[in-house]
C-alpha cells in the first residue's frame, strides 16, 4: 500500500457533529483512485464502476492530517481493482477501507476497452500520450 496523498481536515469536510464527513472522504478516495487508475492504465478515460463495502473505522477532527492509500490487487481485461486505506497521521488510526474499487478502461465511445496491463507499475512509464506535452 502506498501512502501519497494528504488532507488537511478544513471546516468544509466537517459533518454537523464536527468530525469529518464521509462524503468528503469518499470524494478524495474517488479522485485518488481515478488517478492512480489513469497512471497504472495509461489512459486518462477511465470511471469508477464499483465500491465494495466501504468501512469508516474511525473519525477525523478538524485540523487533523489524513493520509490515502490505494494499491492494484487485480488487473483485468478492462478493468482495474484497487484497496484504499485512509489513516489518521495525527492518531495513527485507520479511518477508512475498502476492500475493492473497480475502476473501468473507456475507449472514446464510452464503452470498455482492454488496456493491455497485467502488473503495477512503480514509475511513471504509462503517464497518456493525450496529456504528454
Ligand atoms: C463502466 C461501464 C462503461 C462498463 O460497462 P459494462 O457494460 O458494465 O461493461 P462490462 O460488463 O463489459 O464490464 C467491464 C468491466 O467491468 C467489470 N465489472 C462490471 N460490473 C462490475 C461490478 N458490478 N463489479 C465489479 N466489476 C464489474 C467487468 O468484470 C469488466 O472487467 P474485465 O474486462 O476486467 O473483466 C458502464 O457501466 C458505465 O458507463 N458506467 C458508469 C460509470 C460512471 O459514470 N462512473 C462515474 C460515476 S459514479
Amino acid at each position: 500500500m502506498t501512502f501519497r496523498t494528504r488532507r488537511w481536515v478544513r471546516p468544509e469536510d466537517l459533518n454537523p457533529n464536527g468530525t469529518l464527513f464521509g462524503g468528503s472522504l469518499l470524494k478524495w478516495i474517488d479522485e485518488e483512485a481515478a488517478i492512480y487508475a489513469i497512471l497504472q492504465l495509461g489512459n486518462d478515460h477511465v470511471v469508477t464502476k464499483y465500491m465494495s463495502e466501504i468501512n469508516f473505522v474511525a473519525s477525523a477532527r478538524q485540523g487533523d492530517l489524513v493520509e490515502m492509500g490505494l494499491r492494484a490487487v487485480h488487473f483485468g481485461r478492462t478493468s482495474l481493482t484497487m484497496r484504499a486505506e485512509v489513516r489518521n497521521m495525527i492518531t495513527k488510526d485507520k479511518i477508512l477501507t475498502i476492500d475493492r474499487i473497480v475502476f473501468v478502461n473507456v475507449g472514446d465511445d464510452g464503452r470498455p476497452a482492454p488496456h493491455g496491463y497485467s502488473e503495477i507499475t512503480l514509475t511513471r512509464d504509462r503517464i497518456p500520450a493525450r496529456l504528454s506535452r
